[in-house]
């Protein structure tokens, strides 16, 4: 794999095992439709569960137990902190900070969570892993993973869902050349482009967690010559072209609606 050559990043997020709104077949057939993609890398984006009870980590476990992929990166949301969750999370994913490093593409994760809270950080302890992770990848295509906003979300109420630490984040990112932001937490799936970047939210993949006529979706992220495409899968439904952006071009197209993406949309699949 090279950034000549084709990646393909499936990601999704929010699937809140134990949720009374969340529907198995949908999870099913989300990781049915991501093993036939056959993927380079998977990202879930966090709130693998609704209250970080070690029944629903082990039943979140198991999903993902089922994705065939040899690069998992799996981050925390709010959700799987509460309860001391991140127990949990840590016995059975690994470290809630994270790095895939591959030979053209470095994707860094992070934990935004805090115990009991739905408000989220970053942290100042955690900005020079992010800093010299980034600066040590070079020209490799960069990707930073975190549960909450960066930015405010059309569609998604009254503020309260960007870290408290957002600027200092947007500033270290921007300035470490990140090519591509991936986040969940509001199951509003969205992009906005900010400088070089691509910040890109997903939806809920398998719950009714939704807000307005929105439903459950994923994403899958192609990226050839330097060019992120992002498509939004409804599962067992149709894909939709989402947005097109070459960083180092600043090339960019827009396909989705540009108000609150399956906010205003029309309801049903
Ligand atoms: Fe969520
Ligand atoms: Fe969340």
């Amino acid at each position: 794999m090279t950034r000549n050559n084709r990646l393909t990043i499936c990601q999704i997020s929010d699937i809140h095992c134990g949720n009374a709104r969340f529907i198995p077949d949908l999870l099913d057939r989300t990781i049915v439709e991501i093993n036939d993609v056959d993927p380079n890398v998977v990202v879930v984006s966090g709130d693998l569960t609704d209250a970080g009870y070690r029944e629903e980590f082990e039943q979140a476990a198991e999903y993902i137990g089922r994705i065939r992929c040899e690069n998992i990166m799996v981050v925390p949301g709010n959700h799987d902190a509460r309860n001391v969750g991140y127990i949990h999370f840590e016995r059975l994913f690994g470290e809630r900070h994270s790095v895939i490093d591959l030979d053209n593409v470095v994707l860094v994760g992070v934990d935004s969570s805090e115990p009991d809270l739905n408000d989220g950080q970053v942290g100042r302890e955690h900005y020079d892993f992010i800093t010299k992770t980034f600066s040590e990848a070079q020209d490799k295509l960069k990707i930073f993973i975190i549960h909450h906003h960066l930015i405010p979300l059309p569609g998604t109420g009254r503020e309260r869902n960007i870290i408290f630490d957002a600027g200092d984040i947007l500033e270290r990112l921007t300035q470490a050349g990140v090519d591509l932001v991936l986040s969940g937490h509001k199951h509003v799936p969205h992009s906005w482009k900010l400088e070089q970047m691509l910040i890109v939210n997903a939806g809920t993949a398998s719950t009714l967690r939704v807000r307005g006529n929105g439903r459950p979706c994923y994403n899958i992220i192609e990226i050839e010559d330097g060019r992120v495409t992002v498509f939004r899968k409804y599962p067992f439904k149709r894909q939709e072209l989402a947005v097109s952006f070459n960083p180092r071009t600043q090339d960019y197209l827009r396909f989705d609606e540009k108000v609150g993406a399956g906010f205003t949309g029309q309801p049903g699949y």
